[in-house]
């Protein structure tokens, strides 16, 4: 199974996280490693390139720290752009059909905060919802989430391991 990984991270030479998990992927067979805001800084998308790419893979992962409950902004305007009718949904937008998704996505808050009752009151699952919405209108599989919590306090081994654990779920799908 052919991976496509697209990196949402604004600032990815200070990140701790999304830089991790993307040096490990990048030595994966299989997975090819999209980085956005590197290939897009002046945000022009270019929209069929991004479409022939989608079309090379069988499972797409969204990769984004999680920036106000949602994934950075290019990564919404990516959508915008390249998941057009016709094409991704509408009666004969059909061209993701049948590939897989998942989300990866590292978060300051720890898990408990992210519950009825926690700080954040809502769930990952529930927070997540427009993406999953996303897959099913655009015939994708969603597949469970890859997150990770309380980023702030981790160590360099816990990030590491981390990342390891993400390249062995999208394996262990293959
Ligand atoms: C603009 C901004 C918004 C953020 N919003 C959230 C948030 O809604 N929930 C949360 O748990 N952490 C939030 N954070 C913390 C980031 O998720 C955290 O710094 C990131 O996952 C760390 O990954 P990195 O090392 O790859 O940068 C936010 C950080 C920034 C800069």
């Amino acid at each position: 199974m052919k991976t496509l990984v697209l990196i949402a991270h604004p600032n990815i030479d200070e990140s701790r996280i999304n830089k991790a998990w993307k040096e490990q992927l990048e030595t994966v067979e299989g997975v090819t490693v999209h980085a956005l805001y590197e290939k897009y800084s002046n945000g022009q998308i270019d929209v069929e390139k991004e479409q022939e790419l989608l079309l090379k893979h069988d499972r797409i992962v969204f990769q984004f720290p999680l920036y106000w409950y949602s994934s950075p902004s290019l990564l919404k305007e990516w959508q915008d752009q390249v998941l057009t009718y016709g094409w991704a949904y509408g009666s004969t937008g059909k061209k993701l059909h049948g590939k897989r998704f998942m989300i990866a996505t590292s978060a300051g808050g720890p898990s408990e905060a992210y519950q009825a009752g926690g700080y954040n009151h809502y769930s990952m699952s529930e927070l997540l919802k427009p993406f999953q919405a996303m897959a099913n209108l655009t015939g994708m599989i969603y597949e469970a989430p890859f997150t990770l919590h309380g980023v702030r306090v981790l160590s360099d081994n816990e990030i590491q391991q981390s990342a390891e654990a993400l390249v062995e779920r999208i394996q262990s799908k293959a």
